[in-house]
């Protein structure tokens, strides 16, 4: 099976990006499963629930988050109502939501999904790669397919989840840091891994951003109102091949993809 995975949807076009990208993958058959982190997708910063449900009914099947996820109240209406909306799994064990879940993918198979977040600057206590060994022991049970959006800041933390999961699940992907990496690819044991995904939204600007509002702040020390960029909107992130019988991953493509060019991910 294939299972696509989304880097950090921002604003508006982001969105735009991601529904058309899932929706003509899933169209066309050329994946079977969809991860999308939203933790932007509301103007750059939060979720709402109107956006879950487009990002959902766009074919998205679960959306992770990271830091940002609470910032906009109006996700509290839906985080704890909307099993396929995930926050980091090792935030306080108070906060709403959940961590982790099974879903049920377009060709029958089930996946588990956990999101975790790394501590460097992310004000996060609780231990990712304990956090995350707990959830991958309560999933394995019920399938082998099983993927982790490892929130992070640290491309060491990021690095080192990689190395913890290789061979006890199908795939490892780095968000938070809206800048691809070039390490896609296959750990020994068969779990893929990249440290970044990179961003779905507008490339031209800071991460996301308007570049001249952001660049004011930097130069003058002085608060800025950081509005979002706009141009060269882009979709990033990841196809894995995944063999459902074991849940290895047998290979992984990393696109940036431009929307109206050709979908990603479809050969093989
Ligand atoms: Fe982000
Ligand atoms: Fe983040």
């Amino acid at each position: 099976m294939r299972i696509l995975m989304l880097g950090d949807v921002v604003g508006k076009a982001g969105r735009k990006a991601a529904a058309e990208l899932v929706r003509g993958l899933k169209d066309a058959g050329a994946v079977d499963f969809a991860v999308v982190n939203g933790e932007n997708a509301a103007g750059g910063s939060g979720l709402t629930g109107n956006i879950c449900s487009a990002l959902l009914s766009a074919g998205v099947d679960v959306i992770t988050s990271g830091d940002h996820v609470f910032r906009n109240k109006d996700v509290l209406e839906v985080i704890d109502g909307e099993r396929r909306l995930l926050r980091p799994l090792n935030m306080s064990p108070a906060a709403k939501g959940r961590g982790w879940g099974v879903y049920e993918a377009a060709n029958g198979a089930k996946v588990g999904v956990i999101n975790a977040i790394g501590r460097l600057y992310l004000n996060v206590g609780a231990n990712p790669y304990v956090a995350v060994e707990e959830a991958v022991g309560e999933i394995s049970p019920e399938t082998p397919i099983v993927v982790v959006d490892m929130h992070a800041e640290a491309t060491s933390e990021k690095v080192a989840m990689g190395w913890f999961l290789d061979g006890k699940v199908s795939a490892v992907a780095g968000t938070h840091t809206h800048v691809m990496t070039a390490d896609a690819k296959i750990l020994p044991n068969g779990t893929a891994y990249i440290t970044d995904l990179g961003m779905t939204g507008p490339h031209e600007g800071v991460i996301g951003r308007d570049a001249e509002k952001v660049l004011s702040f930097f130069y003058t020390d002085m608060p800025a109102r950081f509005e979002l960029a706009k141009g060269d909107v882009r979709a990033e992130g990841v196809v894995i091949d995944v063999d459902e019988a074991s849940g290895r991953a047998a290979g992984i493509e990393a696109f940036s993809w431009v929307p109206g060019e050709e979908l990603p991910g479809k050969a093989g």
